[in-house]
Parts: structure tokens; sequence; C-alpha cells
């Protein structure tokens, strides 16, 4: 019988298992590991998926993260002692990626735990003029009481009656968010994060907003004791970093570090218009990462594959002018028969297409020769079109000069029945193409 990488049986390339969905190689494998289960973000991908692939690693191994999101693989790496350089485009999530990466020792666990008690007793009394974001409809997230509450816990965090370490705070904050997201009128049932209906919430007696602030005073007790508890667990053990910058153009993010790497492990957007920024928004106005509703939508149009608030008028306007054709057989048809049902959806998928091509065109330069990539996609279903997304990415690595390129097949997605997960491996070529030297010409060259 064939199996996969996790020693699952394949027939056909995908998974036999009658589900196929394998939650493991999701989020939800993630949660209470450690510093990984920090926060229950969209973007997160399986740590065991990431583990699996770094088996093998040596100790030269030195892995690239181009789209980071949580952190899984260089939180994964630095775990294993193996060095990983991460980039994203989401100041929220760099700071949160790094804020994993670093190595606490009791001291800071004790020092958050005290502090987060000080908040909270502060927090039960809430002054109803405390700072809330700028966030649109924010009545929409949280009600009133909850709102106050959760603003005069954030104002323990930022503006402390005492000194109080950067590292601290910051640890401060995860938990924080926590409880924000607890409390917000939302479901994470979905893909993506949808409003609660009224009367989900059946069983829920009514509240006082003193009552309501003392709960959640005692879930951010909690909220901190989890985070500083999770610290001992699997900490990392080498130094990794997550850079701020566009991974359309990585020789520059990553030009002052001068390293060239052996692995590529991540998983990019996929496009399925879902859009990171909308996701994380009450994380990034809380925190201070946003301030309205124009710098959300720019910054989701410099992240692939983003297509929400003002990056939807802007794709209007895109046409392809970046790198050439996308070199996969009837990619054009594709295209159009897409924009077919929808102009804009058509553009969309050229344009995330694009972006890839130039991102790996530029990855390309920063890989030592064999160096191994491992690319995490899902395809994509537009009306009834199908988009073969893994056989386009197969396309672009080869067409960049990558070899062996090969596609599996790990997982069936939640929703239609035709989406499936996929890795896309590639390597670059073991040696240059240069002919070797003679003898005699080496020594005309003085070797
Ligand atoms: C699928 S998520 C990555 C998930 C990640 N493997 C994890 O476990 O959390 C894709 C990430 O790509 C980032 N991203 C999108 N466009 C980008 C760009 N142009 N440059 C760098 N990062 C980008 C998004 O912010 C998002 O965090």
């Amino acid at each position: 019988m064939n199996t996969d990488l996790f020693g699952d049986p394949v027939a056909n390339g995908k998974p036999t298992n009658a589900l196929g969905r394998r939650d493991h190689l999701t989020f939800r494998g993630n949660v209470a590991l450690g510093r990984h289960g920090w926060l229950r973000l969209t973007p997160a991908y399986s740590l065991r998926l990431v583990q699996e692939l770094l088996k093998h690693s040596g100790p030269d191994e030195f892995v690239l993260e181009p789209f980071s999101g949580t952190g899984t693989t260089p939180l994964a790496c630095a775990s294993l002692g193996i060095r990983c350089h991460a980039v994203d485009i989401n100041p929220f999530l760099v700071w949160l990626g790094n804020l994993k990466l670093m190595r606490f020792d009791d001291a800071a666990a004790r020092a958050v735990k005290s502090a987060a008690a000080r908040i909270a007793d502060n927090a039960r009394e809430p002054d109803a003029a405390a700072w809330k974001p700028d966030l649109h409809q924010i009545e929409k997230w949280w009600d009133a009481p909850t709102l106050h509450a959760l603003a005069a816990l954030c104002d323990g965090i930022r503006n402390p009656s005492r000194e109080r370490a950067d590292h601290v705070r910051d640890l401060l904050s995860v938990a924080f968010c926590r409880v924000m997201i607890q409390s917000a009128n939302v479901s994470f049932g979905h893909q993506s994060m949808s409003f609660k209906k009224k009367g989900d919430d059946v069983g829920l007696v009514e509240e006082t907003p003193a009552r309501i602030a003392a709960r959640l005073a005692d879930a951010f007790v909690t909220a901190a004791g989890e985070v500083a508890d999770s610290l001992s667990v699997e900490p990392p053990v080498t130094d990794c970093r997550v850079f701020l910058g566009d991974s359309r153009d990585l020789p520059t993010v990553l030009s002052a570090s001068g390293a060239k790497y052996t692995a590529v492990i991540t998983s990019p957007p996929y496009p399925n218009r879902m859009s990171y920024i909308r996701e994380l928004r009450p994380y990034m106005y809380w925190l201070g990462y946003l301030s309205d509703g124009r710098a959300a939508g720019e910054l989701d149009w410099r992240a692939i594959g983003g297509t929400w608030g003002c990056a939807t008028s802007m794709l209007n306007t895109w046409t392809p002018n970046g790198h050439g054709e996308i070199p996969f057989q009837h990619f054009d048809r594709i295209i159009h028969d897409i924009g077919q049902g929808h102009a804009l959806l058509g553009r969309y998928v050229h344009k995330y297409f694009e972006d890839i091509k130039g991102h790996i065109l530029g990855l390309k330069q920063l890989l030592v020769p064999g160096a191994r990539c491992h690319y995490i996609v899902g395809n994509s279903k537009f009306y009834e079109t199908m988009l073969p997304v893994e056989g386009i990415y197969a396309a672009l690595f080869e067409d960049a000069g990558f070899v062996d390129v090969s596609v599996e097949t790990i997982r069936k997605r939640t929703s239609k029945k035709e989406l499936y997960e996929f890795i896309v491996h590639a390597h670059t070529a073991k040696t240059s193409k240069r002919k070797p030297q003679t003898a005699d010409a080496a020594s005309r060259n003085g070797h």
C-alpha cells in the first residue's frame, strides 16, 4: 500500500481515509502546544507537518519561511535547534512571531502573572473613558460593558502604574488578545470569521456590567497564567527571526542578512479571496497596528491574494504587467472562464499568480544548490472553473529552473468536495550548469 509523508494510506495520490480531512494537518492540531497555541489565527498551518518536513535536517540546515503568518515554521525550527529566517508583510504577525521566538527565564513568567493580577484588580471597575480602537462598527464586535472592560485591561497593559519590561508587556498583550477574541461576538466555525447571529449563545443570562468586568478580569488572569506557563514548553534553543517585508522581493528584504538557505517550508496565501487583514483586524486595531480602514485596505493590497476594502477597487484597474506569461497550459483559458463569471475574479487570479511568479524568481537567488522547497497550497474553484493551483505552482517552479518538481496531495479541505491541500516540492539544481574546467583551463585561470 502507498503511504504519504505521515504514513497514512493514499491511492491515486489522494488520502484514502473516509473523511480525508486530517485535522492534525491544520491549526486545530496546534492548540495547547505551548507558544504555538497562543492565538487561534486563521493563517496557521500544522506544526506536525512542519516537524515532518524537518525530520532529516542536519546541522547545516538553514530554513527560509517567506510567509511566516503565526510563525509556525520558525518556532518549530527554533525549538529543534535549526536556523530559520521568516518574512511576513503584516507587522502584527511579525511582532507575534518574534515574541514566540524569544528566550525567557522563569522570572519572566513570574512577572507576567503578578502584573496580570494587578491589571485585573484595577479593571474590575472600568473607566468608560478609557481608549478604544477605531474599529468600524465596533459595537457589532462587543457590547458596551464588554468593550469598557476590555478597554480597562488594555489601558492597564499600555499605561502601567510602575515600570515594566517590554517583553512582559508583550506577553500580557497576547493574554489580552485571547480574552478580547473569546469575548467577541464572532464565530470561527468556517474558514473565515463571521458575526454570531442573535440567539447563538442560548442560555447566557443577562449580566450586569460589574459582573462582566469581573468575568473578563478573571479570564485575563487565567490567560496570562497559560501564556506564562507555556514559555517552558519546547522553548527556542536557536536564534531565529521574522523580518517585516514583501516576499515578492525577497532579495531586498533579506539583503542585510546575507544568508543562503538550504530549505524553504511555507504555506503561502491561497487564491481563495480570504483576507488575512480582515480576519486579523481586531488584534491589529487593539494592539495599534491599524488605525483606519484605508490603511487596512492598502496593506491587503500589498498582501498576495488580498482583495478587501480599497484593495478591491485597486484590482479593478490592475492589468498584467509584472513578470510576463504564466507558463501553464490553458492558463489564459482558465482566467478567461473565471472572468466570464466575474471580471474582477479573473483579474484576481491572474494577479495572484503574477505575484507568486515574482516571488519564486526572487527566492531562487537566495538558495544554495540542492536546496529543497515545500509549498503547502490549496486549489480553488470559481463558479464551475477549477483552478489547479498546485499544477500552476509546479509549472512556475519548473519555469524558474527548479528541478525534481512534484506534487503530493495531503488532505481534503472542509468545504467543497473537489478542494484539497497539496505539497508542491521543488529543488534547486545540485551543481551549477557551468562546464567543469579542464586542467589546462584551470591552470590558465591561475588555479
Ligand atoms: C497561509 S498564511 C501563512 C501561515 C503560516 N504558515 C502559519 O502557520 O501561520 C500566509 C501569510 O502570508 C502573508 N503574506 C501575504 N502576502 C505577503 C507578501 N507579499 N509578503 C510577505 N508575506 C505575505 C500573510 O500576511 C499571511 O500571514
